[in-house]
């Protein structure tokens, strides 16, 4: 079988792993071994199918430095990221177990007398997941451990640039009780990503990832069977900053908004919102701290940002970069790719600050998915929030401000799936849902209680126990007398 190697992005010539380029056939295959371990799981009961996941979330915490270094070596994240990627993981098994001792479902009154009303969940099957290199552990994890916890099997196609992440979070599963043929991982690029979207032995597709691929997904996941399908795609997330807001504390979450990550989250800091009084300050202030930033092998630990995770991305970026010149912005600090001593072929990009930017500018719209952070100036906190929400995305956005009505104002108008107040763009916690409103998704979010929502169904049940036959809205309210003469 043909095979690709997954490479540390630091050091290209260290290969992490050599993985097989599956095809729609091992997809197959997997989808058959998933669902005949699937019958034998969601018999089990939901508590213990919960003990299960628990068992795996405390694996993840104690081999947390092993994930982490591994986190940090195949996706290039600086080891204090790469443990919360990891740390995120660990609170959603525990999470999701508790809700195995939760509410699942809803009882009603019924209207006649003698019956019982109420909703169970019953699992999808299978569920197909699509999952992107940024949070290799972490986005996994939102994903399966809800899907396992529904009674669901799983087929995983992680990133080509995260195979060996994905492997050893299904391990832990693995070592926890999960059975073995419960989660398949299955390896390679585009090909089995569409063999698992369209395949009819999948109950669900959940795709993280980029919006001209979630897209084809969707219509190919759509067009061949009746099934649930749920995108976490793109985000251009803003910082507002108000005359009145705190600076320093602008600054650091500007800086570790729009740099944490190389600027690789789908909920990055990408632009700054700031009102004319306070932007040459701020701006200075955050171009001073961003060239201070030391670029560097994320397993190093005096490393403050990591290479981004290929050439091509970095090439991508500085012609975004290089656009937003031409159409009139300025580079204050960064713009292009540096050498970085001891990492010969990996591909830094310099943290960016480009000031000028107008909401107009294609760097003002679209996705960089690198360390870029466009600068626009606006007074007004309504024209501010107008700007916010002219982009086709929605995933996330932050206000910085000392003023209660304005920060208020601001949660209601902006149109984001996530809002936060003098906090920066990430950093979301996973009891509570995730995602966005328009591009960034089609309405679903992750984490939270709708993890279970998203990989199940509902199951309405009635069971009369009158010994005859009652007719709902019939019996309750028969016809007027008057009506029926
Ligand atoms: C992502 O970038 O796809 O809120 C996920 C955050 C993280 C999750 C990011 N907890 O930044």
């Amino acid at each position: 079988m043909t095979t690709f190697r997954s490479v540390n992005p630091a050091r290209p010539d260290d290969v992490v792993g050599e993985y097989p380029q599956h095809g729609a056939g091992d997809v197959d295959d997997a989808v058959a071994r998933a669902a005949a371990a699937q019958r034998d799981w969601a018999r089990r009961p939901v508590p213990a199918r919960a003990d299960v996941i628990a068992g795996a979330g405390g694996i993840i915490a104690r081999d947390k430095d092993r994930f982490g270094d591994l986190v940090a070596r195949e996706a290039g994240k600086i080891l204090v990221e790469a443990g919360g990627d990891v740390q995120e993981a660990v609170d959603m098994a525990y999470f999701v177990a508790g809700q195995g001792r939760s509410a699942w479902g809803e009882t009603v009154p019924s209207e006649l007398g003698d019956k019982l009303c109420w909703t169970t969940r019953q699992p999808v099957g299978v569920v197909g997941m699509i999952t992107p290199w940024n949070f290799p552990i972490a986005i996994p994890s939102w994903k399966i451990f809800p899907a396992l916890l529904a009674g669901n099997g799983v087929v995983i196609k992680p990133s080509e640039h995260a195979p060996a992440c994905c492997e050893l979070f299904a391990a832990a599963c693995v070592e926890a009780g999960v059975p073995a043929d419960l989660i398949q991982v299955v390896h390679g690029f585009a090909e089995p990503a569409a063999a698992l979207a369209v395949h009819p032995g999948v109950g669900a597709v959940s795709f993280t990832g980029s919006v001209p691929t979630g897209r084809k997904v969707a219509a190919a996941a759509m067009e061949t069977g009746p099934r649930v399908v749920s995108l976490e795609l793109g985000g251009k997330n803003a910082m507002v900053v108000r005359p009145d807001a705190d600076l320093d504390l602008a600054v650091d979450g500007a800086v570790f908004g729009a740099f944490g990550t190389s600027g690789q989250r789908c909920t990055s800091t990408s632009r700054l919102i700031v009102h004319p009084d306070v932007a040459g300050e701020l701006v200075d202030r955050i171009v001073k701290r961003a060239s201070e930033l030391r670029l560097g092998d994320p397993r190093d630990q005096g490393t403050d940002v990591g290479p981004v995770i290929t050439g091509s991305s970095s090439e991508r970026i500085g012609a975004m970069v290089a656009a937003a010149v031409d159409e009139g912005a300025t580079v204050a600090t960064g713009g292009g790719p540096v050498e970085v001593e001891g990492c010969a072929g990996a591909a830094f990009f310099a943290p960016t600050v480009l000031t000028g930017v107008r909401p107009e500018h294609r760097i003002a719209r679209e996705e960089v998915f690198g360390p870029v952070l466009a600068v626009l100036e606006v007074a007004g906190l309504d024209e501010a929030l107008e700007v916010v929400n002219s982009v086709e995305y929605g995933l996330s956005a932050a206000v910085y401000t000392r003023d209660i009505s304005a920060a208020l104002r601001a949660v209601d108008a902006i149109d984001t799936g996530i809002v936060y107040v003098n906090a920066p763009t990430i950093g979301a916690e996973i009891p509570l849902p995730f995602g966005g409103t328009k591009h960034t998704g089609n309405g679903f979010r992750e984490a939270g209680t709708r993890g279970i929502e998203q990989f199940s169904q509902p199951k309405t049940v009635y069971v009369d126990y009158s010994g005859r036959l009652q007719k709902a809205q019939i019996d309750t309210h028969p016809l007027r007398e008057d009506e029926s003469a």
